[in-house]
């Protein structure tokens, strides 16, 4: 009899730890969660071809005025994105630079310093230093602040120097902050935390297309950051299908070899 309780008693425990978490999930999405932009990826991918294409005419269109990518060749460029000769000097490169240059970015230093307060940084290497979700939750996280110099301000990178160069595109946010109430060392104190974006001007692009734009723009980044991964990554494959193949005849040799030794 004794038993027959403690089994019951353990079914019913068991029961409740089952849904203990459910419960819990029930009660905390009535209270709408803080926007969690700080787990936002780039989900990009380097092997998209398209993708490098379209990022490519973003970056010349949207970036390439203030930065520069000085590592990277037009000519690499062109051959590592299929983009042909006479595509590459009608829509990327300026009618004055020629194939085997570097791509430089049309702004003068000296300029950059005096509208912007510091030079724009040159982007070859920020998909590596910074990498691809940094630089698109940069770009996805500005909003309109009236009280800096470029009049918008941003989650990732607060203070910037850059302006919201794809407002038009994106159009404009606000960010709504809360405050929360947390104890330091027995101190009270009050957090302005963000809580979520309103976006009060739209833009050219709905939410998806703008996600898409960034994803597109911080791939070409990433290829830049490290051109080679492209041919590195079609050359894996075949390293794969030669040990295969390779594989197949060392064991068909194999065969051969022991067919008369049993
Ligand atoms: C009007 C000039 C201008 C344009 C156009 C511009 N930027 Fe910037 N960008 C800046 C300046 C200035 C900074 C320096 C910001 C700072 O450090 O406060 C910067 C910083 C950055 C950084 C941070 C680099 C780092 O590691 O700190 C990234 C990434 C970046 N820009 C990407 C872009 C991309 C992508 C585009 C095109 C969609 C773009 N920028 C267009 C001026 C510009």
């Amino acid at each position: 009899m004794r038993n027959a309780a403690a089994v019951r008693h353990s079914i019913l425990l068991a029961l409740a730890l089952l849904f203990t978490p459910l419960a819990y999930a029930a009660e905390t999405e009535g209270a709408a969660a803080p926007v969690d932009w700080e787990s936002w990826q780039a989900g990009n991918e380097v092997s998209n071809t398209a993708s490098l294409q379209r990022g490519a005419r973003n970056f010349f269109n949207y970036c390439a005025g203030c930065h520069s990518l000085k590592y990277l060749r037009y000519s690499r460029l062109a051959s590592d994105l299929h983009i042909t000769t006479a595509q590459l000097r009608a829509n990327l490169m300026p009618a004055s630079a020629s194939p085997a240059d570097y791509v430089k970015a049309s702004l003068a230093a000296a300029d950059g310093v005096a509208w912007f307060g510091k030079q724009p940084p040159d982007l070859s290497l920020a998909a590596r230093s910074r990498g691809p979700d940094w630089i698109s939750r940069f770009l996805r996280t500005f909003y309109a602040d009236p009280s800096t110099p470029t009049r918008s301000n941003n989650l990732q990178l607060p203070n910037p120097a850059m302006p919201a160069v794809l407002s038009d595109l994106e159009g404009v946010k606000q960010a709504v902050f809360r405050n929360v109430e947390t104890v330091v060392d027995g101190k009270q104190t009050t957090e302005k935390q963000f809580d979520h974006f309103v976006t009060v001007v739209p833009g050219q692009l709905d939410a998806a297309q703008y996600e898409a734009f960034v994803r597109d723009t911080v791939n070409f980044l990433d290829y830049a950051g490290e051109p080679a991964q492209v041919d590195r990554r079609s050359i894996g494959v075949w390293v794969v299908l030669f040990l295969l193949v390779f594989t197949w005849f060392a064991w068909l040799l194999k065969k051969e070899y022991w067919k008369d030794v049993h």
